[in-house]
Formats: C-alpha cells, sequence, structure tokens
C-alpha cells in the first residue's frame, strides 16, 4: 500500500484494548478514563481479519499494543492465529511490563518475535509516582523472564520528563552495557490535555542526546529491516544499545510506514491527528474482504505528509491510551 506521497505503508499497529493495569500521568488520570464499551471494542475475530486483510495488501509488520495488550484476556492465542497467516507478518508487542513474568514463555511459544517494554523509572519510589502503581519489581521480574524466553532483543521505552525522571537517563543508558537491549528514549509528546504533565516538560532529543554522551561517545548503529522511528547508537563497549526517538523535534514523516487501528475498530492514519476512518461499522455491515480492503487503502491515501506538532497542533479527543503510542 502506498500513501500519496509515495511512501510504502507495511506496518500496522492494533490496540487490542485501551485498558491498562497502570495509570502512567502522561497518558491517564488517577480514576483511568472510561473504557469503551465492550460492544464497541473489536472482537479477535474482527481483528483478525483486518490483519488478514492488511496482510494480503503489503503489511509485513503486525504490532499489539493497548492500554496494555496483556490484561485482555485469549492474547496469546490471537498472536498465535496471526504468526499463522501464510505471509508470515513480523509480530510484536509493545506492553508495560507488568504481567510479562506470566506471559513471557506463553507469548514466545505462539511465535510473538520480540517485545517493547514501557518503562520510565528504575527507582521503585519514583516508578509509583509517575505511574501511580507500586509494580517495579514486577516489570523488572518480566524483563528477566523475557530474556530468559529468548524474546530479543528487547527494546525498552523511556519517556524523560523534565524535572520528573530526566535524571535516570544515564543509568537508563548503562543498561546497555549489561543486556543486549535497546534502550531508547522518546521525546515526550503532548498527545492529550488535562494530564499532569505539560509541554514544558518536553526534553528535547538534543538533550537527551547530551546527556548520553556524557555516559560515553556513541556510535552511531546502522538500521536493519523495517525503519523505525529511532536513530540508534551504541555506547562504547557496550552490548546492547542506545535510541533516541525524535517524536517532537525533527518527525520522521518522512520515513512513516504505519497505520494503526484503535480498540474500537477506527482507522488512524496519523498518530498525532485525530483524523479517523470508522472501519468497524464497515466490518459490522457484513462488507465482503474487497470492501474492507478500500477501507484500509482509503485510510492510507489520507495519511497526513506530517505531524503538526509545534505549529497549530491542538491535544485531540483520544488520549495515548487509546491509541497504544
Ligand atoms: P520498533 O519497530 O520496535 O522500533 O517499534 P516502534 O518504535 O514502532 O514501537 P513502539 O510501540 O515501541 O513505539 C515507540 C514510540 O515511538 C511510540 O510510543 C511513540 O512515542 C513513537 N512513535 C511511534 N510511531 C510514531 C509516529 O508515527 N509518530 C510519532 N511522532 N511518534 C511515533
Ligand atoms: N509522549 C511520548 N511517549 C509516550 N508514550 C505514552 N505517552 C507518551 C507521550 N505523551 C509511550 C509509552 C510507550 C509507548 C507506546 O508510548 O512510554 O512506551
Ligand atoms: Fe498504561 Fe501505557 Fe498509558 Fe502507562 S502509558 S497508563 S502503561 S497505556
Amino acid at each position: 500500500m502506498r500513501d500519496s506521497y509515495a511512501r510504502k505503508i507495511d506496518y500496522l499497529r492494533i490496540s487490542i484494548t485501551d485498558r491498562c493495569n497502570l495509570r502512567c500521568r502522561y497518558c491517564m488520570p488517577e480514576e483511568g478514563v472510561a473504557s469503551v464499551g465492550h460492544g464497541a471494542v473489536l472482537s479477535y475475530e474482527e481483528l483478525y481479519r483486518v490483519a488478514r486483510i492488511a496482510v494480503e495488501r503489503g503489511v509485513r509488520k503486525i504490532r499489539l499494543t493497548g492500554g496494555e495488550p496483556l490484561v485482555r484476556k485469549g492474547v496469546v492465542d490471537f498472536i498465535a492465529s496471526l504468526v499463522a497467516l501464510p505471509e508470515k507478518p513480523e509480530l510484536t508487542l509493545t506492553t508495560n511490563g507488568v504481567l510479562l513474568s506470566d506471559y513471557a514463555e506463553p507469548l514466545r511459544q505462539a511465535g510473538l518475535a520480540r517485545i517493547n517494554v514501557s518503562l520510565d523509572s528504575l527507582q521503585a519510589e519514583r516508578f509509583k509516582q509517575i505511574t501511580r502503581r507500586d509494580q517495579l519489581q514486577s516489570v523488572l521480574d518480566g524483563l528477566r523472564a523475557a530474556e530468559a524466553a529468548g524474546l530479543a532483543p528487547i527494546k525498552i521505552n523511556m519517556v524523560p520528563i523534565r524535572g520528573v525522571n530526566e535524571d535516570e537517563i544515564a543509568a537508563f543508558a548503562r543498561l546497555s552495557y549489561k543486556h543486549n537491549w535497546e534502550v531508547r528514549f522518546i521525546e515526550f509528546m503532548p498527545v492529550s490535555s488535562g494530564l499532569d504533565y505539560t509541554d514544558r516538560q518536553l526534553y528535547p532529543a538534543v538533550q537527551i542526546k547530551q546527556d548520553l554522551e556524557q555516559v560515553a561517545p556513541l556510535v552511531p548503529e546502522q538500521r536493519q529491516g523495517i525503519l523505525g522511528p529511532a536513530r540508534i547508537y551504541r555506547l562504547q563497549g557496550a552490548v546492547g544499545t542506545v535510541g533516541i526517538i525524535h517524536a517532537v523535534s525533527s518527525h520522521f514523516c518522512r520515513e512513516c510506514n504505519r497505520l494503526r487501528l484503535t480498540a474500537d475498530g477506527q482507522l488512524r492514519p496519523c498518530l498525532l491527528s485525530d483524523h479517523e476512518i470508522d472501519l468497524r461499522s464497515v466490518l459490522r455491515s457484513g462488507a465482503d474482504d474487497e470492501k474492507v480492503a478500500n477501507v484500509l487503502l482509503r485510510s492510507v491515501a489520507e495519511k497526513p505528509e506530517r505531524h503538526c506538532l509545534g505549529q497549530d497542533y491542538q491535544p485531540g479527543e483520544r488520549r495515548m491510551q487509546g491509541i497504544g503510542g
């Protein structure tokens, strides 16, 4: 699938639930957000059908996101069904890691290729402050289990926020000396209003890079496979790598290869634009595969050239937890 700017769209991010077992302050208010109704969430059968049609049209990589994808029952069997598609898409998952110690082995057996784990602090008290849940140890246990299960390479997503956790950038980077992980630092994006952090707390990528250079000289890495949003480096002498995701400052829209599906069945051509195309009602109207494919193609065609952060961007209706990052 090609969009109007000749970008090849071969990566589908499917949010399988908007529910989550943490309450990260940059994502959700304390009380959580009203989950979309049970009936509005696409069933696994519906999700499978969309994935199958997308893969038949050239999607090569599927990432399951949330909310927290591991809180939805049946996720392991769902993954196994996607892995069994004849086109063999690469299957990955982004998780907060809380349930990973139980899930790592079954996920591996289901055929999941690898995982990305969101983790914003290595300090128990601070983790609790940021996520409003006392679960750091579960995440660390989960990482160990994922490593033991061979879900490699593990990518860690850390969002440095000024005045909150930016002083941990070096500690996170040093994890790459000990583990063959890709430790990625994501620029904080003002995706939704009314949360505890504001864009004044943005910790820019240039600053992140300077902090990393304080730890050790940074050696740029060649990127492989399907391009991701991160610029990758290796701290001299490390087994793993570090990455910087310039989500705000130097957008990677020119290389963007992704399409998103929200848990309630809306196709979202861009993370940072609220434009959505209603796939759910098409799926539920008895449409044949050709019709569903046409809706996928239409949303690809409607992908904007770039996001407008820093210009007239207004945080949209949907929170990160409803989009899946
Ligand atoms: P890999 O293929 O493993 O590199 O995965 P990924 O980086 O695509 O997935 P992940 O869920 O780990 O996403 C990392 C972060 O990159 C997301 O949380 C976002 O913060 C950011 N990101 C991903 N896609 C986009 C995008 O289309 N636009 C912007 N601005 N940021 C994005
Ligand atoms: N800015 C940047 N990254 C964010 N994430 C969630 N909210 C934001 C935000 N406002 C990240 C999470 C997770 C990924 C899917 O998105 O840390 O790793
Ligand atoms: Fe949950 Fe992720 Fe939002 Fe944190 S950022 S509350 S882990 S969905």
